[in-house]
């Protein structure tokens, strides 16, 4: 316990006091907090705790919380906490907390929310709390009036404000331009939009989601610079949602897709994707070496030697791909029947040299110890895929 408060007059109070008003958050760079449940809330979250205040008798768990966090805890009555605060309900517990503010320097995620005038304290709650739990904490403040510092937003957020990087712009125009510059893609919302929300094209490069104020929506300036208007579709009977629900729709929807997008992507630059492309571009230079003697596809020499090395081979299990065409074209030009034809065999056997000449191809530059140390990396990869499920060693 740090002491007790027995006048109004204490430094402390005088904090407290000051924070009732806007400019008095945003000159202390603090907020209050009202309540235990919203002190933990706000341990929760990793912010910084100035202090915290509790009235007599207040045994509370969140008392050992705050001496875990090393948070000086003070102790007065509660009329005095009640008037510093400036309510008529009881209060019990009070903490002054840190807004941590983004600075300019400071780099955005891939995600960002950018509040177009958004000021119903109510649904800018709702939207940090949100963004912040679907793991978005770039806010972007866009006009002047928009506060998130107020004890409603910080209640409604269940201090998550804490948690986010907040920005302030002007105007929702400079907010748009400079993310721009950052290299973002500007997806714009209204329920007129154009474009289905879930048929936006996205490039892949981070979003900025502009969502409107209550009554205006997303300001005209903005809609017009946007890269994508979209709309969450509607029935015809409901004029829009409200922005903190459309907001979290959007946020689900158009964060998973940019996960999906990112996922792809690594799947593509994976080990396992550069495989493939070598096993694509090998069969490929097979293809036009075999091609440009026989008029014959790989997969066409790969089903004639199939059943030259076993008249009984079913060739589509054998070589685990469709050959439904390649055969049917094999048996169109004369090359198989019911078994391989004369001619057919007489292809197989002028195949050596094309094959040697795409393998020569293939693999040029490559000494002998490294075709070795190739053919026996090709073979563990091969035997890994095809062990028996169960924990790799
Ligand atoms: C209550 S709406 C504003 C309605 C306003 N009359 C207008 O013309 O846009 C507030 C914000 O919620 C979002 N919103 C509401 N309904 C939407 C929908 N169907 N599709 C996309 N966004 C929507 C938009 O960001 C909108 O600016």
């Amino acid at each position: 316990m740090a002491g007790t408060i027995s006048s109004i007059k204490d430094d402390h109070l005088r904090q407290v006091r000051v924070l009732a008003s806007r400019t008095g958050r945003h000159e202390s760079g603090a907020c209050l907090l009202e309540g235990a449940t919203l002190i933990e809330h706000a341990l929760d979250t990793g912010a910084a705790l100035r202090f915290a205040i509790h009235a007599e008798a207040a045994g509370d768990p969140v008392s050992a919380r705050l001496t875990e966090a090393a948070v000086a805890i003070l102790e007065a009555r509660e009329s005095i906490l009640r008037k510093a605060v400036g309510l008529s309900r009881p209060v019990r517990w009070i903490a002054v907390a840190d807004l941590a503010e983004a600075t300019d320097d400071m780099p955005y995620g891939e995600f960002a929310v950018v509040l177009d005038n958004v000021l119903d304290p109510g649904n800018l709650g709702t939207i940090v709390r949100t963004a912040v739990g679907l793991g978005v904490v770039d806010v972007v403040c866009a006009g002047e009036d928009i506060d998130l510092t107020s004890r409603r937003v910080v209640d409604a957020s269940r201090a998550a404000v804490l948690r986010a990087r907040i920005r302030r712009f002007a105007s929702p125009v400079n907010a748009v331009e400079a993310l721009r510059a950052r290299g973002f893609e500007i997806v714009a919302t209204s329920g007129r939009g154009p474009t289905m929300q879930g048929l936006a094209q996205l490039t892949g490069r981070p979003v900025a989601l502009v969502v409107g104020n209550e009554t205006t929506g997303v300001s005209d300036d903005v809609l017009a610079l946007a890269d994508h208007v979209v709309r969450i579709p509607m029935s015809s009977d409901v004029e829009s949602l409200n922005v903190g629900v459309a907001t979290g729709i959007s946020l689900y929807e158009l964060r998973t897709r940019a996960l999906l997008t990112a996922l792809r992507d690594h799947a593509r630059a994976s080990l396992v994707a550069e495989l493939g492309e070598a096993v694509d571009a090998t069969l490929a230079e097979l293809d036009r070496t075999v091609t440009d003697t026989d008029h014959l596809t790989g997969d066409q020499l790969a089903v004639l030697v199939t059943l030259l090395a076993d008249p009984t081979a079913d060739p589509a299990r054998t070589l685990g791909r469709d050959v439904t065409d390649a055969t049917a074209e094999l048996v169109r030009a004369g090359y198989l029947d019911q078994e391989v034809t004369p001619e057919g065999r007489q292809v197989v056997a002028g195949l050596w040299s094309p094959l040697r000449r795409a393998e020569a191809t293939a693999l040029a530059g490559f000494s002998s110890e490294e075709r070795q140390v190739l053919r026996s990396l090709l073979h563990r990869v091969v035997r890994n895929c095809r062990r028996p499920a169960g924990p790799l060693t």
